[in-house]
């Protein structure tokens, strides 16, 4: 089944919080430690989003998410960061388009660095490649991102930051995120990973959280609630980190308080932050 198509979802609270901590990830990788780095997309997406089109303009999701920080003169350093990349991908000031996680890591990243986009939907594979065009940089597949990242790692250059983005429109997907990260840690140990989750009504991911804490892995585990975390549906979003720059912890807990105020409904769970020293 696949029916899922990140382009209703584009630029939501979601997006912001997954978008923030790789632009923050990648700028740290490529600034602070220079050599050749490999990003890794298990789920692309079809790489950017016409806000106004169709898919997007139909829930508007973008709305309560990025759009309320677009115009905002005191954003905190690290969400400043974010905005400027989403700013390059708009030729005015006006919020038209939105970058996704491949098209974020194709901005940040210069011709020394190597990506690979893995994208299972047959319409989003073809929208990805005909974006990524001739890009040299680039390979794009449309495959399983589960089951190509068991072949692929460790990478050639020894340095890569793998983001795992799945819809978990099946409930597979969250043993399947679990397995292919505990995977991937065997390896490829010294690998910087990123797995988004949902933020389902507390009892329904407890189980889910509790395996990735369990994980023998340096980490962050951030969750960013912008509901209260009982009821039905999404009610925030988190992410584990595994091996993240050291300066993550702070940049976040430094930037959630003003996204959480911004972002969150009245009322919502509060936000948390938790590192794992191995
Ligand atoms: C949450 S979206 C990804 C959004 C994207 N990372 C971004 O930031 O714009 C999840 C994507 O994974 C795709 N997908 C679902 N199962 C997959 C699988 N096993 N392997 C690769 N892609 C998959 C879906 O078609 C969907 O485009």
């Amino acid at each position: 089944m696949l029916s899922y198509r990140h382009a209703f979802h584009a630029g939501n609270h979601a997006d912001v919080l997954k978008h923030l901590a790789e632009v923050l990830i990648l700028q740290y990788l490529v600034q602070k430690e220079g050599k050749p780095l490999r990003y890794i997309d298990t789920h692309s997406g079809p790489g950017t989003y016409a806000l106004r089109a169709s898919f997007s303009s139909k829930n508007r999701e973008f709305k309560s998410g990025i759009a309320r920080l677009w115009d905002r003169g005191d954003l905190p350093s690290p969400v400043q960061h974010y905005v400027d990349v989403v700013r390059s991908f708009n030729a005015s000031s006006e919020l038209l388009f939105y970058p996704g996680s491949p098209a974020i890591a194709s901005a940040i990243l210069g011709a020394a660095h190597r990506l690979q986009f893995f994208e299972l939907h047959p319409a989003d594979a073809s929208i990805l490649g005909g974006w990524v065009g001739r890009d040299r940089r680039i390979k794009v597949a449309q495959a399983d991102g589960f089951l190509a990242l068991k072949a692929i790692l460790p990478p050639p250059e020894r340095r890569a930051f793998v983001m795992i983005d799945p819809p978990y429109e099946v409930k597979t997907d969250y043993d399947r995120a679990i397995s292919a990260l505990e995977n991937s840690c065997k390896k490829f140990a010294t690998g910087v990973y990123a797995l988004w989750y949902p933020l389902l009504d507390r009892d329904d991911v407890s189980g889910f959280v509790k395996k990735l804490k369990a994980m023998p892995v340096k980490s962050l585990l951030v969750e960013f609630p912008v509901q209260s975390l009982t009821g039905d549906g999404m009610r925030g979003s988190g992410l584990f980190i595994v091996n993240p720059p050291w300066i993550l912890h702070k940049q976040l807990e430094d930037c959630l308080p003003y996204l959480h105020t911004a972002l969150a409904e009245s009322g919502a769970s509060p936000w948390s932050i938790r590192s794992h020293r191995e």
